[in-house]
């Protein structure tokens, strides 16, 4: 297959790019991306010379140059998004703008274009804050802040695509990710990185959030099937199986890293707080997909990935991140 990846300078999309072109030897990857400031081409920098691998700089807004990047392609997966809660609180403008006008520009170029698919990566966020059990695929979506409400906005329109016109899309909705190359804003490399610099760990409200962590890898293991094998006009949920209280992941993370408790800093809660995420992946799994990366292993490889890796967080813990740094957490 050809692929055109979007937003494969990021977390996920670096992880997936490199997944495919492991698993799939004569795929070629075409990677759409805006460099915004969590993209960055050193997440790829072992492939770029991968004569299967182009890099295109540019926005998925840009109607030509979507449809550009589109030929001979049999495949997008979208991966492109602002993805940061705390920053839609603050500057929302461009999440509606990527996370809803970015899919409808991509929809109406596949639907023009006829690429027999688009795979879109969604969040288990859409569905809003889950006291009890687990969101199912045709739950209700009650997203809660400028972030998921943009990605659900994208997720309703690409299936209003499906059942108008019958561009063929699929969703995966998956859970938290953590792992290599994630930008140091995430609370799992924030927290990692602070603690190896002996910095405090802001921790939000009660520290009692739930969130379900999925490590990287098995979220590419599952995109990579759904896009395969998945079926047009549906939605898979991604789960990793591993919910855990943000208090108890800090704990984890103090001890991986031989730092003490009083590290921990308890700060404002973050305003309309989701207290727990939680998704049942029955449908993928009847797939074949299940995670295969114990929460406990993969939380330790990743530890360690970011202590042997400081050249690459180090830069962007200064610049922009410093300034947004002080903004988010000086006066909290
Ligand atoms: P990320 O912020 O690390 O990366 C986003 C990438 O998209 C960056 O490379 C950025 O440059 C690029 N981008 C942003 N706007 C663009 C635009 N207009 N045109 C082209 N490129 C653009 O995000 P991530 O954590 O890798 O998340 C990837 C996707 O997965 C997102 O859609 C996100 O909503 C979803 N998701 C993430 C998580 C998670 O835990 N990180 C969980 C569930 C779903
Ligand atoms: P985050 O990594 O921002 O992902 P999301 O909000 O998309 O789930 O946050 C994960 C959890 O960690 C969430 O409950 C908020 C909490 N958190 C903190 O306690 N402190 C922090 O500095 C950050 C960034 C997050």
């Amino acid at each position: 297959m050809k692929l055109l990846v979007t937003g494969g300078a990021g977390f996920i999309g670096s992880n997936f790019i490199r997944y495919v072109l492991r698993e799939h030897a004569d795929d070629r990857v075409v990677n759409l991306d805006k460099l915004t400031y969590a993209g960055n081409p050193a997440n790829l920098a072992d492939i770029q010379r991968d004569p299967r691998y182009a890099f295109v700089q540019g926005d998925i807004c840009d109607a030509a140059l979507v449809r550009e990047t589109l030929r001979g392609v049999d495949a997008v997966v979208n991966f492109a998004a602002e993805s940061h809660v705390d920053r839609s609180l603050v500057e929302p403008d461009g999440f509606l703008r990527t996370d809803v006008f970015g899919v409808f520009t991509l929809l109406e170029a596949v639907r023009e274009c006829r690429i027999p698919r688009l795979l879109h990566i969604s969040t288990d966020e859409v569905y809003g804050s889950v006291a009890h059990g687990s969101s199912a695929e045709q739950d209700p979506l009650r997203p809660s802040n400028p972030y998921s409400a943009s990605k659900a906005g994208g997720d309703l329109l690409a299936l209003s695509y499906w059942r108008t016109h019958g561009v063929p899309v699929v969703i995966t909705r998956s859970s938290n990710n953590f792992g290599p190359y994630q930008y140091p804003e995430k609370v799992v490399p924030l927290f990692i990185t602070n603690a190896i610099d002996d910095q405090p760990l802001p921790l939000y409200g009660d520290g009692r959030n739930v969130r379900d962590w999925l490590y990287v890898l098995d979220n590419c293991a599952a995109i990579d099937l759904v896009l395969r094998r998945g079926r047009d006009g549906e939605v898979y949920n991604i789960g990793g199986g591993h919910e855990v209280e943000n208090v108890v992941l800090t704990h984890e993370i103090l001890r991986l890293t031989g730092k003490p408790e009083t590290l921990i800093r308890r700060v404002t809660d973050r305003p309309g707080h989701d207290r727990r995420y939680s998704v049942d992946s029955t449908k993928v799994g009847q797939l074949g997909w299940a995670p295969r990366h114990p929460f406990a292993a993969a939380l330790e490889t990743t530890v360690r990935w970011y202590r042997e890796h400081e050249s690459w967080w180090r830069p962007l813990k200064s610049g922009e991140f410093r300034a947004w740094y002080e903004r988010q957490y000086a006066n909290r």
